[in-house]
């Protein structure tokens, strides 16, 4: 089956039952995104369908409709680290690491639904386990990517307004 995986359209040769995760990992050699408990519980195999959020570990292939982004196909303006990845990496966020590309993804879905969270939003939306507890290392770094975000809107608003 064809699936687009970060932009790139992929000829999957699984069978449509397969958990995506399974997919992305061992057919598509993309490795970013781990395995954890396999039941929907941790978040580990956090993915973004269409932009929302979806735990690969569970979600058949064949359920799959429209574009698959991972770890591995987020990018900011100019093929940067994207501004959760660059707040995560200031923040020092990762301990063991397993958990956070998942954590990461659940981010992006989250400041792309809610801009500018409250600590209550984050609470409630990233639901993600991580057993090294970096919880409060992860609400830091996603005001500060909301901050950082919110800020290239605003001078990107400002050029389009002096260039138009
Ligand atoms: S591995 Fe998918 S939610 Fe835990
Ligand atoms: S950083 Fe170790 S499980 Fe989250």
């Amino acid at each position: 089956m064809k699936l687009t995986i970060n932009g790139e359209e992929r000829e999957i040769d699984a069978p449509g039952e397969m958990p995506l995760l399974w997919a992305l990992r061992d057919v598509a050699g993309l490795k970013g995104t781990k395995f954890g408990c396999g039941i929907a519980s941790c978040g580990a195999c956090t993915v973004l369908v269409n932009g929302v959020p979806r735990r690969s570990c569970v979600a058949p292939l064949d359920s799959i409709e429209g574009e698959v982004t991972t770890i591995e196909g987020l990018v900011g303006a100019d093929g940067e680290l994207h501004p959760v990845q660059k707040a995560w990496a200031e923040g020092n966020v990762a301990q063991c690491g397993y958990c956070q590309s998942g954590q990461i993804i659940s981010a992006v879905a989250l400041l792309s639904e809610i801009p500018e969270p409250t600590d209550e939003d984050i609470d409630i939306n990233m639901n993600n386990l991580c057993r090294c507890g970096t919880y409060p290392q992860i609400r830091t770094a996603i005001r500060q990517a909301s901050a950082e975000m919110k800020s290239s809107t605003s001078s990107a608003a400002k050029t389009d307004k002096v260039e138009g």
